[in-house]
C-alpha cells in the first residue's frame, strides 16, 4: 500500500476553537478511509484542509509525497463533493457534470465523451437532459459526483453526501457509493456522523473528538477491539461494567459483582492499569440467554425487567447481581419464538473472549 494522503501533526483554530487539534493520519491510494464522529468535532474543517479550503493555523500535508502549503483548492488533485450538493437548478444535468470541465481545454469531442463515461458510471445516461429542478435527492447526488469524478481527481473528498436523503435511499447509495469507488478506484475520504455508515462503507475509519483523532482502525476493530469508552459507545452500544483487578500479568485476573471472577488477556485492555480498578465492556449480542434450569458453568443469573422487539432482534434489559445493576442483552429471533417474559429468570452466559477492559 502506498500513502496518497498524509496529514502531518495539522491543528486549525478559529478564534479560542480549536476545530482541528494535532491531527496526524496516513490514508492509502484507492482507500475508501472515513472521519467519524459527533457534530462539531472538526470533521468537515479537517476535510477543507485537505481540499485546500482551509489553511492550518499549524502543521503540513502531503498528497502524494508533493507538500500542499499555499496550494490553491483548483491545483490539487482533490475534488470535493459537497452535503447540499451545490449543483446549478437552471442547468441540465448534462450542463451540470460539463461545469467541471469548463476550464479545461478539451475538445468538444472529448468532453462530450467524458460526460457519457461519467453519466454511465453514476447511471444517469438517460437522465442527461433533464433539469436539475426536476431531479430527486438521490439523482441530484448522483450529478454532484458525477460532476466531481469528470476530473479524474486522485483523492474524493465528500462531506455528508447522504445524510439529505431518507434512510431507504441512503442505504441504497452507500452500496453504490461502496461499488463506484472500487470501479474507479480512486481514494475517498468521506465526512460522516453515522456509525452504521462508516462501518459498512469504510476500509479505514478515524474516530473523532474534540478537534482530535481518537482511533484508526478498520470497521470490525474498532467495533470489536474499541480502544476508549467513547468510541465504544460511539460505535454501537455496549455495556460497562465496574470490576477490581485482581493480579495483571500477561493475563488480568478481574473480579465483578456481576460476573464474578474472570480472567481475559493484555490485549483485551486499553490503557494504563495503574489503579485496581477496571471498566469491563461487553455488547449486548455478546451475552445469550439460556432459559433457567439448564445449568452452564460460569452462568449468571438475572431477571428480565424490560424487553424491546425489533424484529429481527430483542433487546432485554436483565437484572444481575446484588445490586441495581443491568445489563442490555440483545438475542436473535427465530419465527413463531416466544419472547422472554418481564419478570423472567434467566441464566446469561458471557463470551469473555470479546470483553475489552478499559482502565478510565
Ligand atoms: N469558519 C469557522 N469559523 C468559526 N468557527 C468554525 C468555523 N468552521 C468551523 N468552526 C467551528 O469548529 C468546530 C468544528 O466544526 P466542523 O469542522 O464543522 O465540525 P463537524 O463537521 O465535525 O460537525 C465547531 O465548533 C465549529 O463551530
Ligand atoms: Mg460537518
Amino acid at each position: 500500500m502506498t500513502t496518497l494522503v498524509e496529514v502531518q501533526d495539522i491543528s486549525k483554530s478559529f478564534g479560542a476553537v480549536n476545530a482541528v487539534d494535532g491531527v496526524s493520519l496516513e490514508i492509502d491510494q484507492g482507500q475508501f478511509f472515513s472521519l467519524l464522529g459527533p457534530s462539531g468535532c472538526g470533521k468537515t474543517t479537517l476535510l477543507r484542509l485537505i481540499a485546500g479550503f482551509e489553511r492550518p493555523s499549524s502543521g503540513h500535508l502531503l498528497i502524494d509525497n508533493k507538500p500542499m502549503d499555499g496550494v490553491e483548492p483548483n491545483l490539487r488533485p482533490t475534488n470535493m463533493v459537497f452535503q447540499n450538493y451545490a449543483i446549478f437548478p437552471h442547468l441540465n444535468v448534462e450542463q451540470n457534470v460539463a461545469y467541471g470541465l469548463r476550464k479545461k481545454s478539451i475538445s468538444k469531442i472529448e468532453k462530450e465523451e467524458m460526460i457519457n463515461q461519467v453519466l454511465e458510471l453514476v447511471g444517469l445516461s438517460e437522465l442527461n437532459l433533464r433539469s436539475a429542478n426536476a431531479l430527486s435527492g438521490g439523482q441530484k447526488q448522483r450529478v454532484a459526483l458525477a460532476r466531481a469524478l469528470i476530473l479524474k481527481p486522485k483523492v474524493l473528498l465528500l462531506d455528508e453526501p447522504l445524510s439529505a436523503l431518507d434512510k431507504k435511499l441512503r442505504e441504497q447509495m452507500q452500496l453504490e457509493l461502496r461499488h463506484l469507488q472500487r470501479a474507479v478506484g480512486i481514494t475517498f475520504i468521506l465526512v460522516t456522523h453515522d456509525q452504521e455508515e462508516a462501518l459498512t462503507m469504510s476500509d479505514k475509519v478515524a474516530v473523532m473528538f474534540d478537534g482530535k483523532v481518537e482511533q484508526v482502525a478498520s470497521p470490525r476493530e474498532l467495533y470489536e477491539r474499541p480502544t476508549s469508552q467513547r468510541v465504544a459507545s460511539f460505535i454501537g452500544a455496549m455495556n460497562f461494567i465496574n470490576g477490581t483487578v485482581m493480579e495483571a500479568k500477561n493475563e488480568i485476573g478481574i473480579n465483578s459483582d456481576i460476573l464474578g471472577p474472570l480472567t481475559i488477556s493484555r490485549s483485551q485492555v486499553f490503557g494504563d492499569l495503574t489503579e485496581n480498578k477496571i471498566i469491563i465492556g461487553i455488547r449486548p449480542e455478546r451475552i445469550s440467554i439460556v432459559s433457567d434450569g439448564s445449568s452452564v458453568t460460569g452462568s449468571i443469573s438475572g431477571r428480565i425487567t424490560d424487553a424491546s422487539y425489533f424484529g429481527e432482534t430483542t433487546y432485554y434489559k436483565v437484572a444481575c447481581g446484588k445490586g441495581s445493576e443491568t445489563l442490555t442483552v440483545s438475542a436473535q429471533n427465530s419465527f413463531g419464538q416466544m419472547d422472554y417474559q418481564i419478570g423472567e429468570e434467566v441464566k446469561l452466559n458471557v463470551d469473555i473472549k470479546s470483553l475489552v477492559g478499559f482502565s478510565d
